[in-house]
This record gives structure tokens, C-alpha cells and sequence, in this order.
């Protein structure tokens, strides 16, 4: 399935105003409030995506949300929003494994923050691998959903605000 981005969306990321920030989560996100609460607490995404356009907004960014349990999808809204003014990835587990999203990431032009609700380094060992590690320039886990507020401001500062 391809993705495009909506015209109104496109003419924003490649004008002059590149305030646009973009989340994207990966597989089983759509289901936060479902998962085991031990590692990522009781918020749904879709609370999570309000609070995160919510801080952007008061940076005067605008946010654009997606989830999708596609892999290929997922590197599609990569490719799409890969000249928006910055992004925001949680991939769940495609972190750990899929080197197709690291290649995607590496063509972003602006910042990227890679974002955990859990402590990725304290459970088990596969999850403390991210392969995407080397193509973000921050890093956040295990801080819940103040983690993505640390990103926000992170790569709207990396951005040049
Ligand atoms: C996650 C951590 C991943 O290991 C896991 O597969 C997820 C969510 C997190 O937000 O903590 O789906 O990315």
C-alpha cells in the first residue's frame, strides 16, 4: 500500500515554513492502553498523539500523527515526510530489527528522535539493540509519555525552533 501525504501537507514541508513535526508508531502501537501496563502505562495513542501535537502547537509546529502495523507502510510515511521539519519515530519492534527502517531514516533531512515508553536496556536482551540508533540524533526510553515531550522539545530546539 503507498502512502502519500495530503497536497496541503506537501506545499508546508517544502516551503519556506518547515514547522511541521511528524509522529510516526510502529507495529502493536495502536493498541497502547491494551499493553502491559508495567512498561507503557495506561495512556492510549491516541491520548499520546493529542499531547504530543498539543506540545508542538505551543511551539507553533504542527503535528502530523500515523500509526501502522506495516512495516512497508511505515517506510512509506518515512519516505513521504522525509523533508518535514523534523520526526518523531517510535517503530516498537521493527527498532530492534528492521535495518529497511534504518535506511529509510538515514534520508531524513531534518532531526529525528527515536522514542520508547519502556526501558528498552532493562528488559529483555533483543530490545536493547536499536538498529536505527545511529541515523537519530535523540535518543529517548523509559520515560513514558514525558519522553515524548523531551523529543518534541529536542528536535524542535535541533531544528532551530
Ligand atoms: C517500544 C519498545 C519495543 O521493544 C516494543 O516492541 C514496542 C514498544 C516502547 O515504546 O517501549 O512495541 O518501542
Amino acid at each position: 500500500m503507498m502512502v502519500s501525504a495530503p497536497p496541503d501537507v506537501v506545499d508546508t514541508i517544502s516551503g519556506e515554513n518547515r514547522r511541521v513535526l511528524v509522529l510516526l508508531h510502529g507495529a502493536n502501537l495502536n493498541l497502547l492502553g491494551e499493553r502491559p501496563t508495567e512498561h507503557y502505562g495506561t495512556i492510549t495513542l491516541d491520548e499520546l498523539e493529542r499531547q504530543v501535537e498539543a506540545s508542538a502547537s505551543k511551539r507553533g509546529w504542527t503535528c502530523i500523527c500515523h500509526q501502522t502495523n506495516h512495516e512497508g507502510e511505515f517506510i512509506e510515511y518515512v519516505q513521504v515526510y522525509r523533508s518535514a521539519g523534523a520526526l518523531i519515530v517510535n517503530p516498537g519492534a521493527w527498532t530492534h530489527y528492521s535495518y529497511a527502517i534504518r535506511d529509510a531514516l538515514e534520508l531524513v533531512t531534518g532531526p529525528v528522535a527515536e522514542v520508547h515508553l519502556s526501558k528498552i536496556d532493562e528488559r529483555e536482551d533483543w530490545r536493547g539493540r536499536s538498529v536505527i540508533a545511529d541515523v537519530v540524533q535523540v535518543r529517548v526510553a523509559g520515560k513514558g509519555p514525558d519522553g515524548y515531550e523531551e523529543a518534541v522539545t529536542a528536535v524542535i530546539d535541533l531544528a532551530g525552533g
